[in-house]
């Protein structure tokens, strides 16, 4: 069956109809929104006027998508576990209004990205922060960064530390759920170390965190366990949160005025785990200084892109 954007409930479309701010005149482009939460967000802010770029690993399969949303959309092709295959889409980026960084890997298997890092931070972290990074002077406004509450797990008793310098995890035993809660951990340093930085050189540029709740998406099926393919489907099905819903807190770091720069949205209900967009509260890992300023360093070594701030 070809992919196709899902229809908003009602719960959703009621949200939209009553707080997503008018979106004509903006270009917002989504990596990952070849499905899920990506298709959703692109969908929900199409709806409201925006242009939208489905920045896609599959591009035949985003076009698809595309087709689904209308004129509105169009696809960019990009690899973000392949930083050359990065640098080709920002050379091929035109201006935009907004950056949503959704893409990501969840819960896999060990793997290798192109350039030899995890592919968690690989695709989550580094791939978005290389391409950011290379758009920076075309980019108007803002950046949304896709985080998960499972960045709280980082340092907890039984799970294990970031180490930004450490992106092949050289130094560390692999675990897959440890790899996604530190990419996670990760994206939510790039965006207050970013906006720090921002501030402190005079930009008006804005970067955001949200996490969408427990989402029904292909999110947990990657796991190359039958086991992990069941507890996946089962919790989606206890938690009944659609896609058009998680994609709430997403589509309004995207198109709100009011958000905080630097601040942080998720799910209102269920320990934000489902409900409406509201602002969410981070672990005091994701805001400490000293590792906000390793993650960015560090960042700017492994992809060899500086930002102009
Ligand atoms: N669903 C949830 O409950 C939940 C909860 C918290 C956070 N999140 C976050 O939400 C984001 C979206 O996840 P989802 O739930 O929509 O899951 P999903 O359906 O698995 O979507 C993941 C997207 O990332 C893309 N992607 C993976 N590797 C890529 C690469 N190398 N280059 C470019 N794109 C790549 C996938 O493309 P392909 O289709 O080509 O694989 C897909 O479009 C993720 O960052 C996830 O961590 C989800």
């Amino acid at each position: 069956m070809p992919p196709t954007t899902p229809n908003p409930t009602r719960e959703a479309r009621q949200w939209l109809d009553d707080h997503l701010p008018d979106q004509t005149g903006r270009t917002i482009l989504i990596t990952g929104a070849n499905g899920g939460l990506g298709a959703a967000t692109a969908a929900h802010l199409a709806h409201a006027g925006a242009r939208v770029i489905l920045a896609c690993r599959r591009p035949d399969v985003g076009a698809q998508i595309a087709r689904g949303i209308g004129a509105a959309a169009e696809v960019l092709p990009i690899d973000l576990a392949d930083l050359h295959a990065v640098a080709r889409s920002a050379e091929a980026c035109g201006p935009v209004d907004a950056v949503v960084a959704l893409a990501g890997v969840c819960y896999a298997p060990w793997g290798l990205t192109a350039d030899g890092f995890e592919q968690h931070i690989g695709v989550n972290h580094l791939g978005h922060f290389a391409f950011v990074g290379r758009i920076l002077d075309r980019i108007r406004d803002r950046v949304v960064v896709v985080t998960s509450r499972a960045h709280e797990f980082c340092g907890r008793p039984g799970f294990g530390s970031y180490v930004p310098e450490d992106p092949a995890w050289r130094a560390r035993r692999y675990s897959a759920f440890d790899a996604y809660c530190q990419a996670k951990l990760a994206n939510l340093l790039y965006v207050n170390e970013f906006q720090r930085r921002a501030g402190a050189a005079g930009s008006a540029l804005k970067a955001v965190a949200a996490q969408p709740g427990w989402a029904d998406t292909d999110a947990g099926m990657h796991s190359g366990r039958w086991l992990g393919d069941v507890f996946w489907r089962a919790s989606c099905r206890l938690i009944r949160q659609p896609a058009s819903i998680g994609a709430l807190s997403i589509t309004h770091a995207a198109s709100s005025a009011d958000v905080a720069p630097g601040g942080y949205y998720g799910p209102d209900r269920l320990l934000g785990m489902r409900g409406l967009p509201a602002p969410a509260k981070a672990a005091a890992s994701a805001s400490d200084p000293h590792l906000m300023t390793r993650t960015w360093t560090a960042s700017e070594h492994h992809t060899g892109v500086r930002y102009a701030f």
